[in-house]
């Protein structure tokens, strides 16, 4: 068994548990979304979106709610996602489906007005896989397509790194995560998250034919990327 796909499937087997538990570890999680939102514009008319590792919903709620012409194409690759967001997305079923997928293979040849991801593009372990997503996704959008989405970033600079981390830790012990919890939280952070700094992640944007790369909202250990497919 793939160790990477384990540990995410321990995770988020538990959604009910990854909803009460992802506010107190980014508790910037809300703006962190609406920076991922904010790169979209008001919607006159239809417009497809694709989001990559949807979880339980929260931003695909977020993003139907928002624009009644919108219609969604949501993926997952943790079984219990796909069902939670699919539960939460039932009074939607005309405008969203949600499908059990691994954004590592998914690809639709020029479908796509946006592309959207909220914390979830740093899983895929090395730089080699996340130049094959940022690959797969310029190619599934339409020509004018925008992509947006946050992740988990390492710093820029490697000698701030850590007073990062430590501010991070510092938001976290305020929303009151335990000693024990950020224990646990830094056992499993070593083997299923793979940050890297936005500087890489804008360099493989560009490699890979986007335009207009851009780090638009940042904070501590987290970030949201804009790219444009001319
Ligand atoms: C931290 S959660 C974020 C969920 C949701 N976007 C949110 O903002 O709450 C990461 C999600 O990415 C999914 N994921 C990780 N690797 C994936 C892959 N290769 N393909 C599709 N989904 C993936 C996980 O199953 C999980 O639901």
């Amino acid at each position: 068994m793939n160790p990477s796909k384990d540990i995410l499937e321990t995770n988020f087997a538990d959604s009910g548990a990854y909803d009460r538990r992802i506010r107190r570890f980014v508790p910037y999680y809300e703006e962190m979304m609406n920076s991922v939102l904010d790169c979209l514009p008001e919607l006159d008319r239809p417009r497809a979106v694709l989001e990559l590792g949807c979880g339980t919903g929260n931003l695909s709620e977020k993003l139907l709610k928002k624009n009644a012409f919108l219609k969604l194409i949501a993926i997952d690759i943790t079984k219990e996602m796909v069902e939670s967001c699919q539960t939460r997305l039932s009074q939607y079923v005309q405008r969203a489906e949600v499908i059990y997928a691994d954004m590592m293979k998914f690809k639709r040849l020029n479908s796509f007005d946006y592309v959207v991801s909220n914390l979830s593009l740093h899983y895929p372990e090395t730089h080699e896989k996340k130049i094959s997503v940022c690959r797969n996704i310029y190619q599934s959008l339409k020509p004018g397509g925008t992509l947006s989405f946050s992740v988990m970033m390492e710093s820029d600079a490697p000698e701030s790194a850590i007073k990062t981390w430590k501010r991070w830790e510092m938001h976290v012990r305020r929303h009151g995560v335990t000693r024990e919890e950020l224990g646990d939280w830094r056992r499993t952070h070593h083997v299923a998250d793979h940050p890297v700094p936005p500087s890489f992640w804008l360099e493989w944007l560009r490699g890979v034919g986007f335009k207009h790369c851009e780090l638009v909202w940042r904070k501590t250990i987290f970030g949201t990327i804009q790219a444009g497919k001319l």
